[in-house]
């Protein structure tokens, strides 16, 4: 196969390049290891940001986030049994973030580029990229018991944390940074109307919790565990027991239903540095990963591939190269700001195994300082929904 664009991965990074390159006229191949329904069911994020929003209806692909996304214009932090709103939209010029599943935004991606005439290959899981250093790439990839090829111009290894394009790219032309988190979130979606309008981060003695929704009749909760633990030892009762514990307010009662998903998702940090070898661009979760807490994941890819769709469409137009090498740096600025409120997130709202009374009460106090300081609250907002420029 022959294509202008190789991409692997059908998440949100590769589908989002593959739909911005198309509307430029550049062909892409897809190339993504399971199958449809896998990963339109594949429950994972679900805020988006006022850019990731802009971007995705300002592209023709907006029209069912329009309908049954909800914005939200502020979220709760709770504390001490008490409820603390930062108002989102007031705090920066009106901007809102909105709650749609990212399985919804994958959805609405695939049917756009098959609609369009994309090619979008399932089950063809990638185990290589060879040529890259006679600026020939070639990705090798197994399908149907068989393996092929893909040849391109480029790629973009849009392919997750666990991807092959990473591993493509000669040890020693680039770093790694990361640090790891002594905690994990249990996430469990629940056939229940939310118990809330705006999502509460709650801080509590037992730890952290998470109320979040999908629509007026499906929950998106998590409570922090450990990150050794297996789902097996979060039966239905002890997932709703410690959510009530821990969102526990005088006058907020915790509605129940039917479990429908549970998984656990581990609170990492990484950067891959640069994002980029000769011909092979990294994108999304392939060249980042980000703790849940700051609900960054998604945006941070879309944001890779709108800057590396740009940079494409100008070396197809003009041969100007100077926006594909300037590509990693371009996207660094936003990673490690992203990256830092997110460590900042997951620091101020989780109880660490081991840690001090005195830690606690540093938490208390930044939580109380975010919340009753406009400044400080602003900080929380502007990042939360999105920075305009980094
Ligand atoms: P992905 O969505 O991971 O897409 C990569 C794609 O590449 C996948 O479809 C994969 O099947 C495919 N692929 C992998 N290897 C190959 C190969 N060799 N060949 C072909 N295809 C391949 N973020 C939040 O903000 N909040 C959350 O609650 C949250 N929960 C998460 C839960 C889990 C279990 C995970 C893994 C992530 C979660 N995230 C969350 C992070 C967020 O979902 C990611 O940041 C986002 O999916 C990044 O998009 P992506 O396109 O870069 O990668
Ligand atoms: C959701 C996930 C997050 O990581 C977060 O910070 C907020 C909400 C969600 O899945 O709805």
């Amino acid at each position: 196969m022959l294509t202008q664009v190789g991409i692997v991965g059908a998440g949100p990074a590769g589908l989002v390049l593959s739909h911005l390159l198309a509307r430029d006229g550049i062909e892409s191949v897809v190339l993504e290891s399971r199958d449809r329904d896998y990963v339109e069911r594949r429950v994972r994020a679900g805020v988006l940001e006022q850019g990731t929003v802009d971007l995705l209806k300002a592209t023709g692909v907006g029209a069912r986030l329009e309908r049954e996304g909800l914005v939200h214009h502020g979220i709760e932090l709770r504390f001490e049994g008490q409820a603390h709103r930062i108002a989102l939209s007031e705090l920066t010029g009106g901007r809102a973030i909105t709650v749609y599943g990212q399985q919804e935004v994958v959805k609405d991606l695939i049917a756009a580029r098959l609609a369009a005439g994309g090619r979008i290959e399932f089950e063809a899981a990638a185990v290589g990229v060879d040529g890259l250093e006679e600026d020939a790439p070639v990705v090798r990839y197994r399908q149907g018991g068989q393996e092929r090829q893909l040849r391109c111009d480029v790629v973009a290894a849009c392919d997750g944390s666990h991807g092959v394009g990473r591993e493509s790219i000669p040890a020693g032309a680039i770093a790694l940074y990361e640090t790891e988190y002594p905690v994990a979130w249990l996430g469990i979606l629940a056939k229940v109307a939310p118990s809330t309008e705006e999502l509460i981060y709650s801080y509590s003695q037992g730890g952290f919790a998470l109320h979040s929704m999908r629509s007026p009749t499906i929950s998106r909760l998590y409570v922090q565990c450990r990150p050794d633990d297996d789902p097996a030892s979060w039966p239905d009762e002890r997932v709703w027991s410690e959510l009530h514990a821990r969102l526990a307010m005088p006058g907020f009662a915790l509605a129940e239903g039917p479990i429908l998903e549970k998984g656990i998702t581990a609170m990492r940090s990484l950067v891959v540095e640069p994002m980029q070898y000769r011909r092979l661009y990294l994108a999304g979760d392939a060249a980042h990963i980000v703790p849940a807490t700051g609900a960054k994941g998604l945006n941070l890819a879309v944001n890779d591939v709108r800057i590396l769709a740009d940079a494409l469409v100008e070396w197809y137009r003009s041969g100007r190269d100077d926006l594909l090498r300037g590509y990693s740096a371009a996207c660094l600025r936003r990673v490690w700001r992203v990256q830092h409120f997110s460590w900042w997130m997951t620091q101020m709202l989780h109880r660490f195994e081991g840690e001090s009374e005195f830690d606690h009460r540093l938490r208390l106090s930044q939580l109380r300082y975010v919340c009753s300081s406009r400044a400080a609250a602003t900080t929380l907002a502007e990042n939360y929904v999105g920075l305009e420029t980094v």
